[in-house]
C-alpha cells in the first residue's frame, strides 16, 4: 500500500491531496484563487504566487487532517514541476523540498498534463481502463490529443496551434461580458440558446490532429460588433460558439480514436467539464468515452497524487536540486 501527498499549484489554486494506492483519495483539498482574479479578467501571476504562499501550509496540514494521516504514513511527497507560471509553481515545490528534506521522504515530480490525464485513474472506472487510450486535454492552457499506449507513455497526435480551447471559451466569455473565467459562464448561457442562430468557422486542419481557435474567437468578435453591448444576444452567441468548438473536437477526437483503435477516449482538463462536449462525445463515439466528475476536472492535487503512484512503482524519485520546469512537454 502506498500513500502519496501531491501538492499543485501551477496556476491559481492551491491544492493539497493524500493518494493511496493511486486510486483512493483520501482527501482533496483545493483553494482557488479564481474571485481573486475575476477583477482583472483573468489570473494576475504577481498576485497568485502571493496567495499561494499565503495558504500553501495551511492546504496541505488541511489534507494531511481530513486523510486522518500522520508524517510517518506516507511514503512520499509529490508535486507539479510544470507546465505553468514559474512563481505559482515555485510555490508548490519549496513546500515539497521542504517537507521532504524534512521527513525524510522521497519526491516525485509530475507533469501537470500527466496529472489530468490521470484524474480518470481516481474514478470508478478505473479498473476498466485498458490500454490504448486516446487522451483528449482540454485546458485554459492546452489541447491536445494523446495516444497512450502503457502508463506513464505518451505520443503527442495534434494540438492547438494558437488558442487553447478553454482560452478560447474564457476570451469569448469577456467579449459577451460574462465573468471570469468565462467557460462555465458559456456553458450555462448556451444550454438558453439556439446553437444554430450564428454559422462560425470550424477549423479543421487538413493535416493529422491539429486545431485552430483563434479565427473562431476572431468572428464571435467580429459578430458582437454588429450589437449594442446592452443587446448582445449573449445566449445564442454562447450556443453558437459552443458549438464550433465541440464539433471540432469531436471530430478529430473520432478520427484519432478509430486510426489508432483507442479501447476509450478520456477526456480530462478544465474545459471537460463542458456539458456538451461530454454528451456530444459520448453520443458521437462508439467506443466507450470516459471523463471526470468536475471537482476533478478544473486543476487539484488528487490527479497528481494518481500520476504520481506510477513514477513512485518504478522508482521515478527526484534530486532535492530540480527546478521548475514553466514550459515542460510532455512527451519529452
Ligand atoms: O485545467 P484547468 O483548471 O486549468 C489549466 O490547467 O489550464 O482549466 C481551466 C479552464 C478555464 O479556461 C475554464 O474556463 C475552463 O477550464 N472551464 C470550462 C468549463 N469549466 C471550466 N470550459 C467550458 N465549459 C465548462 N463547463
Ligand atoms: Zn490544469
Amino acid at each position: 500500500m502506498t500513500r502519496i501527498l501531491a501538492i499543485e499549484s501551477s496556476c491559481d489554486e492551491t491544492a493539497a491531496a493524500v493518494i493511496r494506492n493511486g486510486t483512493e483519495i483520501l482527501s482533496n483539498i483545493i483553494a482557488s484563487q479564481t474571485d481573486l482574479h475575476a477583477q482583472f479578467g483573468g489570473v494576475f501571476p504577481e498576485v497568485a504566487s502571493r496567495k499561494h504562499i499565503e495558504v500553501v501550509y495551511p492546504v496541505i496540514q488541511r489534507a494531511m487532517r481530513e486523510a486522518h494521516m500522520g508524517w510517518e504514513d506516507i511514503d512520499a511527497i509529490a508535486v507539479t514541476q510544470g507546465p505553468g507560471l514559474v512563481g505559482s509553481l515555485l510555490v508548490g515545490v519549496n513546500a515539497a523540498k521542504g517537507l521532504a528534506l524534512a521527513r525524510n521522504l522521497p519526491l516525485i515530480t509530475v507533469n501537470h498534463i500527466e496529472g489530468h490525464i490521470y484524474s480518470l485513474w481516481l474514478t470508478e472506472d478505473a479498473p476498466k481502463i485498458q490500454f490504448p487510450i486516446l487522451n483528449l486535454i482540454v485546458s485554459g492552457g492546452h489541447t491536445s490529443l494523446y495516444l497512450m499506449r502503457d502508463h506513464l507513455t505518451h505520443e503527442y497526435l495534434g494540438g492547438t496551434l494558437d488558442d487553447a480551447a478553454g482560452e478560447a471559451f474564457d476570451k469569448v466569455g469577456r467579449l459577451l461580458n460574462l465573468p471570469y473565467p468565462g467557460g462555465p459562464h458559456i456553458d450555462r448561457a448556451a444550454q438558453e440558446g439556439d446553437p444554430n442562430r450564428f454559422r462560425f468557422p470550424r477549423a479543421v486542419m487538413t493535416d493529422g490532429y491539429n486545431f485552430s481557435f483563434s479565427g473562431l474567437k476572431t468572428a464571435v468578435m467580429r459578430e458582437t460588433r454588429n450589437y449594442d453591448s446592452g443587446r448582445l444576444p449573449v445566449n445564442d452567441m454562447a450556443a453558437s460558439f459552443q458549438r464550433a468548438v465541440v464539433d471540432v473536437l469531436v471530430r478529430k477526437t473520432q478520427q484519432a480514436a478509430e486510426e489508432h483503435q483507442a479501447t476509450a477516449v478520456h477526456i480530462s482538463g478544465g474545459v471537460s467539464a463542458n456539458s456538451e462536449i461530454r454528451s456530444a462525445m459520448v453520443e458521437t463515439l462508439d467506443i466507450p468515452v470516459r471523463y471526470p466528475p468536475l471537482i476533478l476536472c478544473t486543476d487539484n492535487a488528487a490527479m497528481i497524487g494518481a500520476a504520481a503512484h506510477q513514477h513512485y512503482l518504478r522508482q521515478n524519485f527526484a534530486d532535492l536540486n530540480f527546478d521548475v520546469i514553466p514550459s515542460l512537454q510532455l512527451d519529452e
